[in-house]
């Protein structure tokens, strides 16, 4: 076979920057007190998918290769990970330091640097101090295939813990010393809170029995970029500014991450009706259970008016969840949330246009595709 029918596989790619990941993770996450330790350390025992650190590390690679952006004065220059101010030890850093890293004779394209890794680690540390606080907002009682915290440890440490994880994340963040990604990375909190907060609500205004219109789906979608893409575009354009980028490059490495990361919320919600909850590791089925009405819903719903009753109380009468997801099964709803869910995929890999061929996209662009093939 010639090279570009070999299978990529995207880990593989990062495997290096990868390998550290948990165990640094787990570093930040240090706490004196045994039982916080335990209960913010929980979710990195079973192992994720570390999908947005492995979309930052292959974004890093991807756009070391990109043009830079002009040089800044040096009171602008990104500082190194330093780990010798850490007060009580904790953040002590195991990665190689920038200049062993650099003097390795190998590709340019395999230059990804320290701040970089540790943005991964950030990203991850978010994501799953979201997790924590998401599990006890849906009453889930298991994540990764094992009980959630809040069902382990109880609600109260499960928040508590889920806030220290965005504490340690913050420090993390701030020792970058780039006001432009802290910035972007402390807006991701707030959009993070701000899905969730459109989620509650549904749809913008509270009625009875709700008339479908093109409104919803903006509102569903908007939600979604706050609650999921959030995140991965706004990480994978700090990804590109630790890197100094030119601004060409910061904006398709944004683009690449919303798109993305907009075709994996929609999977998401359409993996939530169509696999088991043994298959995904946590509870399925569960959004209409939740009242939540989403993209196979909101679909079906276009062509079901009798859905807006059911939407307008939130599935909250016996029978309606039932009801719902008949209905859904129905209609095209879970066909047209894929076919969207592909356009979104289409359009990440369409934004890396501009990028210099290599390893590091092919392996974005397979994300992109494995995006729509993923199982759980
Ligand atoms: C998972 O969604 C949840 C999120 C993507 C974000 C949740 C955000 C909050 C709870 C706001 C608080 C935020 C911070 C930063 C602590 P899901 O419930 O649809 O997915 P699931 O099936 O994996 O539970
Ligand atoms: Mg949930
Ligand atoms: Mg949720």
């Amino acid at each position: 076979a010639t090279k570009s029918e070999l299978p990529i596989d995207p880990l593989r790619i990062v495997a290096k920057e990868m390998k550290h990941l948990t165990g640094n993770i787990r570093q930040l996450l240090g706490s004196g007190h045994p039982s916080l330790d335990r209960v913010a350390k929980y979710y990195t025992q079973a192992e994720g998918k570390h999908v947005r650190p492995l979309i930052v590390l292959l974004m890093s690679r991807a756009t070391s290769l990109c043009p830079k952006a002009p040089e800044l004065p040096p009171s602008h220059t990104t500082a190194t990970i330093d780990s010798s101010i850490s007060p009580l030890g904790i953040l002590a850093d195991t990665n190689p330091s920038h200049s062993e890293f650099s003097s390795e004779p190998e590709s340019p394209e395999s230059d990804v640097l320290p701040s970089q890794r540790r943005l991964a680690e950030i990203t991850e540390l978010i994501h799953t101090a979201s997790l924590l606080h998401d599990d006890v907002i849906d009453h889930s009682v298991s994540r990764r295939g094992s009980p959630s915290a809040n069902y382990e440890f109880g609600n109260k440490m499960a928040v508590l813990a889920g806030d220290f994880l965005l504490g340690r994340a913050s420090v993390a963040l701030a020792r970058l010393r780039n006001a432009e990604v802290v910035e972007l990375v402390a807006t991701v909190i707030a959009n993070l809170v701000e899905g969730e907060f459109m989620q509650l609500k549904n749809t913008a205004r509270d009625e009875r029995n709700p008339k479908w219109s093109e409104d919803i789906l903006t509102y569903y979608l908007q939600k979604t970029y706050l609650k999921t893409a959030s995140l991965i575009s706004k990480s994978c354009r700090a990804a590109a500014l630790l890197g100094r980028a030119d601004a060409t490059t910061v904006d398709a490495a944004y683009s690449y991450g919303k798109n993305l990361g907009l075709a994996f919320q929609l999977v998401d919600d359409m993996l939530d009706y169509t696999k088991s909850g043994k298959d995904l590791g946590k509870p399925t089925g569960a959004d209409l259970e939740l009242g939540l009405a989403t993209a196979p819903l909101l679909f079906a719903w276009k062509t079901t008016p009798d859905l807006g009753i059911l939407v307008g109380r939130k599935f909250g009468q016996e029978g309606d969840v039932q009801r719902a997801r008949e209905l859904v099964y129905k209609s095209d709803g879970i066909e047209q949330t894929r076919v969207l869910a592909e356009d979104y995929s289409q359009q990440a890999i369409a934004a890396l246009q501009t990028f210099p061929d290599s390893e590091a996209k092919d392996g974005l662009i397979e994300m992109a595709m494995n995006t729509l093939k993923r199982q759980k």
